[in-house]
């Protein structure tokens, strides 16, 4: 679409930018609380419920905190948490086998918010590095990191989700195959309703140190995450996985990290036209974070510039660790 625009003085375009009212009737993208979806970080491991030295005002919550935080965004008017658990290193396994234990944390977690406060959709992260003993994704073997083995164990983890009770499955473990086995399952087991977020294009990013940080997964992780996770010098691969996850039965697809990656939104958005989120991941966070900390930049204002862009590239919804804080912003 080619705007019409007469020569100067016919046109002026600061016209429009004269008042904050015409400022406000121009604007074309606008951010809502109901575009957030909040990552929190969950432990019962004793004395592990701090702050994230590297996330300033991030906490890891006992499930007490964790159906308080889902008081919080009901009050708040945020529809979705999504769940995080930092892990006792004792319940890591080469096997995982903690990850579909019906009693892990996430699971009781889970329980507990759906029976207090039902209204707030649960989204779960489907992937074994929070019980897995070298800290990846997926089960290792000889250093290699299995296709199918895994799948069969994400599969085990996303039932023992659904049965707890979660709304959103997140697979966030890059492996092939796992919407596919995932959404046959789920079907096969009388969870008809239960969606997948999937972690469609996540990129092997370094800014996700504070996250590893937070889940206590920084020690543990052998090498990379390079062999499942994405290159960030890939574009059109986006686009096949994106395909690929939405012809296996997704329902929703993510694009990992956010802000240096918003071209991808753009290009999944036009492409494909389906609900697409974005997570502006833990390093992105702390980087604002220090910056504000410093005096360098304004807390309120580069976090909201931030979210305002992931609408801008086509996001439908962000998940940010500011999803609290500007929920507030957007109600005061
Ligand atoms: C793990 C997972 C990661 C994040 C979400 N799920 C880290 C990783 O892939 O190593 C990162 C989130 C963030 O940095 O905020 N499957």
């Amino acid at each position: 679409m080619q705007p019409i625009l007469p020569p100067f003085p016919a046109t002026r375009l600061r016209r429009m930018r004269r008042s904050p009212a015409l400022r406000d009737l121009a604007q074309e993208h606008r951010l809502s609380v109901k575009d957030l979806i909040w990552p929190i970080f969950i432990t019962d491991v004793a004395g592990a419920d701090v702050e994230v030295s590297s996330m300033p005002g991030v906490f890891r919550h006992t499930l007490e905190g964790a159906v308080k935080a889902a008081e919080e965004a009901a009050k708040l008017g945020i529809p979705a948490l999504c769940l995080f658990p930092f892990t006792d290193p004792a319940e890591k396994t080469e096997g995982c086998e903690m990850a579909w234990n019906p009693e892990n944390i996430s699971n009781r977690v889970i329980r507990a918010i759906k029976r207090e406060v039902p209204e707030i959709a649960v989204m779960t992260d489907i992937a074994l590095d929070p019980y897995n003993a070298n800290g990846h994704d997926g089960l290792v073997r000889d250093g290699e990191i299995l296709n199918d083995e895994t799948v069969e164990c994400l599969v085990k983890m996303g039932l023992a989700q659904a049965e707890a009770g979660a709304d959103i499955l997140g697979p966030s473990d890059m492996m092939d195959g796992r919407i596919a086995a995932l959404r046959e399952a789920l079907e096969g087991a009388g969870h008809q309703g239960v969606t997948i977020l999937s972690y469609a294009a996540k990129y092997a990013s370094a800014f996700y140190g504070p996250f590893r940080d937070a889940v206590g997964a920084s020690g543990a992780l052998k090498g990379d995450k390079k062999t499942y996770q994405m290159n960030p010098g890939n574009s059109d691969e986006a686009l096949r996985l994106v395909a690929r996850d939405l012809a296996e039965g997704a329902d929703m697809v993510m694009v990992k990290p956010g802000m240096p990656y918003l071209d991808i939104v753009r290009r999944v958005k036009d492409a494909f036209g389906v609900p697409t989120y974005a997570y502006q991941v833990s390093g992105e966070y702390a980087m604002l974070m220090a910056a504000v900390k410093n005096g360098w930049l304004d807390h309120d204002k580069v976090m909201m510039e931030s979210l305002i862009g992931f609408r801008r590239a086509g996001c439908d919804g962000v998940l940010t660790y500011f999803a609290p804080a500007a929920a507030k912003l957007l109600s005061a």
